[in-house]
C-alpha cells in the first residue's frame, strides 16, 4: 500500500510518502524552531499559521520527492491527535480536502502510535508482537505494552513533566536555547555524568510510574546553591541526562523482568539521545530482548511514522472525509485494547 502521510500535531509541518509502512520515498518536515526559540517554547497560534503557510507546498514536495502524483497513493493518512488543537485542525481539513477531492480512503492516525511503528521504518525488522515500547517525547512519557498492531496497554507513565519536556526546562536553566534535548545532548559529551549525583525517582511499590519534577527541582537548586561548580555546565548537562536515562532504563528492567518480551522499541523525540540509545542497547543485550530504535530523522515528529502506523493498523483507522475530526486529547489506548 502506498500512503501519503500528513502530521501537523504540534510544531513541525510534516509529509511523507510510503510504502507498505516501511520504505520511505520521501519524508519533509519544514522545523518551525526559529519561529518559536524566543518564546522559549511553542506558541500554539504562531504553529497553526505556520502550518497554513506551508502544508500546501508541503504535500507537493512529498509527492514530487516520491516521484508520484496524489492519483498513485492508495490513501492518506492523517494526524488526528493527540496535539494542540489549532496544528491539528489544519492538517486534518486538509487531508479531508485531499481525500475528499481524489476519492481516496482517508486514515485517523494516533499520534504517538506514529511514534511506536517509526522503528520499523527503513529497517529489515518486522513488528513482532507483543513488544514492548518505550515512548518518550516533548508530551508523554510511558511504557506500553503493544500487544497488536491496535492493542496497546500503558504499563507506566510520568507522573508530572515528559522526559523531553525536563529535557527543554532544565536546558532553559543552563541558558540553552529551545528545543533543548539535542542541546543538552550535545554539551553533555563534554562533560562527567557521574560529577553530580541528581536525584532518580524510585519505583513505588506495585507502580512503574517515573516523575522528572524532582529531578529539575535539583537541577535549580544546584545551579543556585553552588555557582562555581554550575560554571561547568557540560558537567551539569551529562549529570542530569544520566539520571533521566537511570530513571528510564530502570522501569524498562522491571517491566521486563517477569515478563517474554522477545522486542523492545524505543521511539519519540527524547529517543534522539545519544545516552538514552546507547544505554538501551546495552539493556538490550543484557538481558537478551532485540531492540529496536528509529532512524534519527524518524525518532522527532514527522509524517513518514503517521503512513507508517496507517498501513499496520489498517481499515480500522478508516474515517469519512466528510466527517473527520480532530481531538487534541485523543486517548492513547485504542478502543479495541480490551484485556
Ligand atoms: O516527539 P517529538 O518530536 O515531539 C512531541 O511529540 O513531543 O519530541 C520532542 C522532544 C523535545 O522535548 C526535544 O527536546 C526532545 O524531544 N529531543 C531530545 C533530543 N532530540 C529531541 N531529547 C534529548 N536528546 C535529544 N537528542
Ligand atoms: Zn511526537
Amino acid at each position: 500500500m502506498l500512503l501519503l502521510g500528513i502530521e501537523t500535531s504540534c510544531d513541525d509541518t510534516a509529509t511523507a510518502v510510503v510504502r507498505d509502512g516501511k520504505r520511505a520515498l520521501s519524508n519533509v518536515s519544514t522545523n518551525q524552531d526559529r519561529f518559536h526559540a524566543k518564546f522559549g517554547g511553542i506558541v500554539p497560534e504562531i504553529a497553526s499559521r505556520q502550518h497554513v503557510a506551508l502544508l500546501s507546498a508541503a504535500v507537493d514536495d512529498a509527492l514530487e520527492r516520491a516521484e508520484v502524483r496524489l492519483s498513485d497513493v492508495d490513501g492518506i493518512a492523517v494526524t488526528v491527535g493527540p496535539g494542540l488543537i489549532g496544528s491539528l485542525v489544519v492538517g486534518v481539513a486538509s487531508a479531508k480536502a485531499l481525500a475528499f477531492a481524489s476519492g481516496k480512503p482517508l486514515y485517523g492516525v494516533n499520534h504517538l502510535h506514529g511514534h511506536i511503528f517509526a522503528a520499523f521504518l527503513e529497517q529489515e525488522l518486522e513488528p513482532e508482537y507483543p513488544f514492548l515500547a518505550l515512548l518518550v517525547s516533548g508530551g508523554h512519557s510511558q511504557l506500553v505494552d503493544v500487544a497488536g498492531p491496535l492493542e496497546m496497554h500503558v504499563l507506566a507513565r510520568t507522573r508530572d513533566d515528559a522526559a523531553g519536556e525536563a529535557f527543554d526546562k532544565t536546558a532553559r536553566l543552563l541558558g540553552l536555547p529551545f528545543p533543548g534535548g539535542p542541546e543538552i545532548d550535545a554539551l553533555a559529551r563534554s562533560g562527567d555524568p557521574a560529577a553530580i549525583p541528581f536525584p532518580r525517582h524510585r519505583a513505588e511499590r506495585g507502580s512503574l510510574d517515573m516523575s522528572f519534577s524532582g529531578l529539575k527541582t535539583a537541577v535549580r537548586y544546584f545551579l543556585e546553591t553552588e555557582p562555581g561548580r554550575a560554571a561547568d555546565k557540560a558537567d551539569v548537562a551529562a549529570s542530569f541526562q544520566a539520571a533521566v536515562v537511570d530513571i528510564l532504563i530502570d522501569r524498562v528492567e522491571r517491566a521486563t523482568r517477569d515478563a517474554s518480551y522477545r522486542l523492545a522499541v524505543l521511539s519519540g523525540g527524547v529517543a534522539a539521545n545519544s545516552a538514552l540509545q546507547a544505554a538501551f542497547s546495552a539493556w538490550g543485550r543484557r538481558a537478551g530482548v532485540r531492540t529496536a530504535i528509529p532512524h534519527l530523522h524518524f525518532c522527532t515528529d514527522n509524517a513518514a511514522m503517521i503512513a507508517a502506523a496507517a498501513d499496520r493498523q489498517g481499515e480500522r483507522l478508516r474515517v469519512d472525509p466528510l466527517h473527520a475530526s480532530a481531538d487534541p486529547n485523543l486517548p492513547f489506548e485504542p478502543a479495541s485494547s480490551s484485556r
